[in-house]
């Protein structure tokens, strides 16, 4: 069992994914799928819900990982009527009874899985291995979205990429930023720029054109004008679907 630790859009979602699929071809589980919940999927709202629920969700998860996103939130001292610790007994119950059969990844911010594990010395003991996720840097971020680019079929102009650290070096020092999945959504209204741009040339347009992704179409974001943040994030990714299982 792990724990990923580390700050939104680091790349704790898919790393437990792929360790899905690399502890499968390893042969420790005998399936490979990533089963992703969060407090919701495994508490249930009344008394005896919750036992069952999570018992459904692990029955789904093994032979596969289960990815539980924010764990932190099963652990709710502050209400009294909280059915978070049922889950955590059936959780604690199985890791250890089923431990050949099914990996448990916990996932979340550093200091408040920390206090969760402090809380719950019984999790803590279970998890073998804490992995952090540190904070992507301005160069490692220029390299995702260079990737992210060429795996889109696109390029990007000598004028585009110094366009792009720019606009990476002023978003680093913005809140709300999600390191790989602001790059994700950064490219993705670039290419709606580009792709309004060209519509609107009126000149004949070449393949090179077609692809390539220009200074303009980064400067044209907000953040080069506004003094306020970037538009706001609008994902559909990240924090996969309540329930959503990914065959790896
Ligand atoms: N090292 C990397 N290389 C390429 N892409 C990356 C990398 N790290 C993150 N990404 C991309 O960033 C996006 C967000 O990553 P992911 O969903 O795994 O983050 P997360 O840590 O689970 O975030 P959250 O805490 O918000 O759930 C994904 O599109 C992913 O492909
Ligand atoms: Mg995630």
């Amino acid at each position: 069992h792990m724990s990923f630790t580390g700050n939104p859009g680091t790349g704790k979602t898919t790393v437990a994914l792929r360790m899905a699929s690399i502890l499968h071809r390893l042969g420790y589980i005998e399936k490979g799928q990533l089963v992703s919940v969060t407090r919701d999927d495994l508490v249930g709202q009344y008394v005896g819900h919750t036992a069952p629920k999570t018992k459904d969700v692990v029955k789904r998860a093994l032979g596969g990982v289960l990815f539980i996103d924010e764990a932190y939130y099963l652990h709710r001292p502050e209400n009294e009527r909280d059915y978070g610790p049922e889950a955590i007994e059936v959780l604690l119950q199985v890791m250890e009874s089923e431990r050949e059969n099914l990996v448990v990844i916990m996932a979340g911010y550093k200091d408040r899985m920390e206090q969760f594990f402090q809380a719950n010395p019984g999790m803590g003991s279970r998890v073998a291995h804490h992995i952090h996720f540190p904070d992507y840097k301005a160069d490692e971020l220029m390299e995702i979205a260079e990737l992210m680019i060429a795996k889109q079929g696109y390029e990007i102009s000598d004028d585009g990429a110094q366009a792009l650290l720019d606009y990476i070096e002023r978003r680093l020092d913005r809140p709300r930023f999600a390191y790989g999945r602001s790059i994700r959504n950064a490219i993705e209204r670039a290419r709606m720029r580009q792709a309004m741009r060209l519509f609107e040339s009126d000149r004949k347009l070449t393949k090179a054109d077609l692809v390539t992704i220009e200074a303009d179409d980064i400067r044209q974001s907000s953040v080069f004008t506004d003094t306020e943040e970037e538009e706001p994030e609008d994902d559909g990714e990240g924090t996969a679907k309540a329930g959503a299982a990914v065959s790896a």
